[in-house]
């Protein structure tokens, strides 16, 4: 069963929208202007960016955050952002997560944080969930890959489905990759599926930012990924989730996120509505409304009031 995972994810960003509107079993609401002012409550969120970005593309939900006086750091994993690392020469995905997991080891025991992942930022705070479930209060998907420690499928003919639709996106190698240490294969979002499937409905100066600022990705090969990500019901399952919907995500299929919906069921279940795969710059407001709002309720409350933002392994 757990062979299955990484596929499943995997599938998510590489997949194309079968564009199909779902009915979520889950209760959501518009989330508009109705964030809770949170002055007297700070929460120190870690902010985790998605493949081929980096810390640069939560710039906006940073800077509304810490109006709204909370503390924010976003990371950039190797070789993303300005991490200087240069991707070839890492070899696996926790190699690439590395510096999330080096910021929160490195926490004082009383500096709980809300960690935020977006898109396969996913797989690196569960990773961190899973190794430092103390240190975390609530773990916050956007849009993002949602692995957990039971998730399986209930039958073969599901198994089959997902290896066989896996397959037909993945032009990649990746299943028969077991050889550690050699370089990683890079993946990179072309002009096009920047535009058409991450950025439609953000502002244009937004995509141009990217455009400049994109860096390729390293893959590495799924049977040591899915070692690295084994998940446990006592760590990782210890921790709060929530799992924030994007309403007209084009990059990940709506099937696939109810699929992680119901296998690995978080605690809480949002939607913010009119926003692309970039929840981030499409509707930046409301999303960091609803990150405050969320950390608030599971009372995630930072001891310390210093602020600091974007930092690097330097820290
Ligand atoms: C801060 O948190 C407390 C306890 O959770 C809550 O009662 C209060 O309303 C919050 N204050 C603000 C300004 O959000
Ligand atoms: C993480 O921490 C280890 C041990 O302190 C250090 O050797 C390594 O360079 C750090 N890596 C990153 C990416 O910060």
């Amino acid at each position: 069963m757990q062979k299955l995972l990484l596929p499943f994810f995997l599938l998510i960003f590489l997949s194309f929208s079968t564009q199909t509107q779902t009915s979520f079993l889950f209760h959501h609401g518009h989330h508009d202007n109705d964030g809770h002012d949170s002055q007297s409550n700070k929460s120190h969120f870690v902010l985790v960016h998605g493949a081929c970005l980096g810390a640069w593309s939560w710039y906006q939900v940073t800077t509304f955050l810490q109006t709204a006086g909370h503390k924010v750091t976003a990371v950039d994993m190797a070789a993303a952002g300005i991490d200087p690392t240069q991707p070839e020469s890492l070899t696996s995905l926790t190699d690439y997560f590395q510096p999330l997991l080096n910021f929160t080891e490195a926490l004082q025991a009383d500096d709980k944080i809300v960690l935020v992942g977006h898109s396969l930022g996913g797989l690196g705070i569960s990773m961190a969930m899973e190794r430092f479930p103390e240190k975390i209060s609530v773990a916050i998907f956007v849009t993002a890959a949602m692995p957990g420690p039971i998730i399986g499928f209930q039958s073969i003919e599901e198994q089959k489905t997902t290896l066989g639709m896996y397959k037909a996106f993945h032009k990649g190698d990746d299943t028969k990759s077991e050889v550690s240490k050699k370089p990683p294969r890079l993946f990179m979002f072309s002009e096009e599926e920047l535009e058409t499937k991450l950025f439609p409905l953000s502002p244009p100066q937004d995509l141009t930012l990217a455009r400049t600022l994109v860096r390729p990705q390293a893959m590495f090969g799924l049977l040591e990924s899915m070692k690295e990500l084994r998940l446990s019901k006592e760590n990782y399952g210890s921790v709060k989730r929530a799992f924030i919907i994007s309403q007209n995500d084009k990059m990940t299929s709506k099937f696939m996120v109810w699929a992680m919906l119901l296998l690995n069921k978080p605690d809480r279940v949002e939607e913010v509505h009119g926003s692309d795969h970039m929840v981030m710059t499409s509707k930046p407001l409301e999303l960091a409304q609803l990150l405050g709002t969320i950390a608030q309720d599971y009372a995630a409350f930072s001891s310390s009031t210093s602020s600091s933002t974007f930092v690097r392994d330097d820290l």
